[in-house]
């Protein structure tokens, strides 16, 4: 049982109101809670028929079952933060690598030769830098199966120097350039589990295996397709691109299909300095950080398509939620306009009362905002065609965080507000492709880098993740407020956000802080757990993914552990209800360098995948600090954890 931490009593928050944080607890929980015990998702209304296995799939999507035990408490014994190149987790369980860097999808495809790389060989291998991971279970529509599905990894981003021996980041070379172009992208892979030995195993020349790179050929759809901001020398229509990058975050649809986010796609352009500085495209860039000279990667010296110079068009084309079906590997993806351009993490997906489809996403820059898109039509459970095109058509809107823990959602909407041709926006394509120039319009809320934001399946309430941002409260820089309490934040924090009558789609909400990250012995690091005993919780900072259970237990990814508390990134749960509300306890230690991402559990919760990215760092390859997984040269992989002891023999119990 958790005590009450004393040091509460006399913490203050670093803002202008001096608030204590018990002031902020009782004031938090006397607001208005009209949501208790309300389910979020109202599926459940949907009468099953001839097409009862196609009803399961649906039902089985961000809704909790209500025959599991509401009260379930995380039982494993927490790991303790660890400095080793390997991957621990508690007593009773066991990981194991499922995929890695350069493994083959298909039986055609030579081994992985470290000095032999090539795009064409890649692009038909396991991707670099994993992120996000959706598991979709086998076969389509069918009751969820927790022991076969197929994997959606994406895979974020390349660093040369930890792919190939003796990289020179001032010369990559053609090959190299082309190879890290087939990086990049998404994995789709069939996965099973021996149901004796509990062991995944992936499975090459799986029909369903497909690799998605820099190349893949993707539509523009929405409000924006065709604008002209959107045409380019090689697509005049504006409606069609080759390939997406830095695949961060994701999101599943309740029709099967995944959503793969493009977040800091500034990084692969450059020579803004180029363009005119009346030319309004140079602003626009400049906001979203496209870079003004040569970029770090230098891949404008093989492609003019990311010369800003020569192709200024070429950056509006990448910042968007990109939707693929996994289940037909010839399906196109799609660029989904009507959600915004911004360097997007997750695009979290729950239906509203009304069946409308909401979209929650977050900006990770520091001092950018959050969004959700609320579709215009309603979802269709007997027809997955009709679901289609449910995200080209709704509504973008940013929120604005009151002190006084109030909240509203802004529509970014042409006419609204300052959004008219006054200011640059003619059109909703204006809007939907200068979504920051819009947004910083309306006046939202300057965030802590929002990264993960998910919907809790009991309670309903929203999680959004902040990560840090080591300069709030700087000179020049945005000041502490009510939502982005600390100053300097190191640690990152996450918000705890409940809907008006707890309908998705609605205007308003309220907030409360649910985590203060940081060392819970350390009081300078002015850290808040709930009301949870500091020597049962484990030090976490920089939360950055997350995902829910079943029961509604939150599950967290770190990236940023060694740089504050100088200890490994891992894995950690805690319960959001009851004695243990807050109590975040870790559950993996990842290798040496690496960060934690796209965490994700299987159908029946016995299995939680989590990639490991970077290994090593980013460390040159030949002098890596990591080693992981096989003893030679770091690769980034996907990790099953699987509880090997005990009765139940779902994750955490
Ligand atoms: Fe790619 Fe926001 O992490
Ligand atoms: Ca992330
Ligand atoms: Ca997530």
């Amino acid at each position: 049982m958790c005590k009450k931490n004393s040091k509460y009593e006399s913490f203050k928050f670093q803002n202008n109101q001096n608030v204590s944080i018990n002031e902020l607890i009782r004031t938090q929980v006397s607001r208005r809670d009209f949501l208790k015990g309300i389910l979020v998702v109202p599926l459940g209304t949907l009468e099953s028929s001839d097409t009862a296995s196609r009803f399961a799939f649906f039902n089985s999507f961000s809704k909790a079952d209500p025959l599991l035990d509401q009260s379930f408490v995380l039982g494993f014994q927490s790991v303790v933060g660890s400095k080793a190149d390997k991957v621990s987790v508690p007593p009773g369980y066991e990981s194991q690598v499922i995929i890695r860097w350069g493994d083959p999808l298909f039986s055609d495809v030579s081994l992985f030769n470290l000095d032999d790389q090539t795009p064409e060989a890649q692009s038909r291998q396991f991707g670099y830098n994993c992120d996000f991971i959706g598991y979709f279970p086998l076969p389509h529509h069918s009751i969820p199966n927790g022991h076969m599905g197929l994997l959606c990894v994406n895979h974020e981003y390349t660093m040369g120097t930890a792919m190939f021996p003796g990289y020179d980041s001032d010369n990559p070379t053609r090959v190299q350039v082309d190879t890290e172009i087939s990086a990049h992208g998404m994995t789709v892979v069939e996965v099973r589990q021996d149901r004796k030995t509990k062991k995944w195993q992936y499975t090459i020349d799986s029909s369903f295996n497909r690799r998605i790179t820099g190349e893949t050929l993707m539509k523009i759809t929405g409000p924006a397709a065709g604008h002209s901001l959107l045409q380019t020398s090689a697509d005049p229509s504006g409606l069609q691109v080759r390939g997406m990058f830095n695949n961060c975050g994701g999101g599943k649809t309740p029709w099967g299909t995944i959503l793969t986010c493009e977040e800091n796609f500034n990084q692969y352009f450059a020579n803004n300095d180029i363009l005119d500085d009346l030319d309004p495209r140079k602003s626009i860039h400049n906001r979203y950080g496209i870079p003004r000279k040569s970029s770090r990667r230098k891949w404008e010296r093989f492609h003019s398509r990311f010369d800003v110079s020569q192709e200024p068009n070429e950056p509006f084309r990448s910042g968007w939620v990109v939707e693929i079906d996994p289940y037909n590997p010839n399906s196109v993806p799609r660029k989904r306009t009507a959600l915004g351009r911004i360097k997007h993490e997750a695009a979290t997906v729950v239906v509203a009362p009304s069946g409308r489809i909401v979209v929650y996403s977050g900006d990770d820059e520091q001092f950018d905002y959050m969004y959700k898109f609320v579709s215009s039509n309603s979802l269709s459970p007997l027809n997955s065609d009709a679901n289609r095109n449910l995200l080209d058509d709704g509504t973008l809107y940013v929120a604005l965080f009151n002190d006084d823990g109030s909240g509203q959602w802004l529509p970014l909407i042409q006419g609204y507000g300052k959004l008219t041709a006054e200011h640059g926006f003619k059109t909703q394509g204006d809007i939907l492709i200068n979504t920051r120039g819009a947004a910083d319009l309306l006046g939202a809320t300057p965030m802590d880098r929002p990264e993960d934001i998910e919907v809790n399946p009991v309670n309903g309430k929203v999680y959004c993740v902040m990560t840090n941002n080591s300069e709030r409260g700087d000179r020049g820089k945005p000041a502490v407020d009510g939502a982005n309490p600390r100053s300097q934040n190191r640690y990152g924090h996450i918000i705890e956000l409940t809907e008006d009558i707890n309908d998705h789609a609605a205007l308003w909400f309220t907030w409360k802080i649910f985590m203060l990250c940081g060392d819970p012995s350390n009081p300078d690091h002015k850290t808040f757990f709930q009301q949870c005993d500091p020597r049962v919780v484990s030090p976490i900072s920089s939360p950055d993914n997350i995902v829910f259970d079943r029961r509604g237990n939150l599950w967290i990814t770190t990236d940023g552990m060694k740089r504050e508390l100088g200890i490994n990134d891992g894995v950690f749960a805690c319960s959001v209800i009851g004695a243990d509300r807050g109590c975040v306890k870790q559950f993996l230690s990842a290798p040496i360098g690496s960060e934690v991402t796209g965490p994700e559990l299987n159908s029946t919760n016995t299995t939680i995948f989590v990639s490991i990215q970077h290994p090593g760092g980013g460390d040159r390859l030949k002098r890596s600090s990591s080693t992981w997984p096989d003893g030679d040269f770091p690769k980034p992989s996907v990790v099953a954890v699987i509880k090997r002891e005990g009765e139940l023999d779902t994750i955490g119990a």
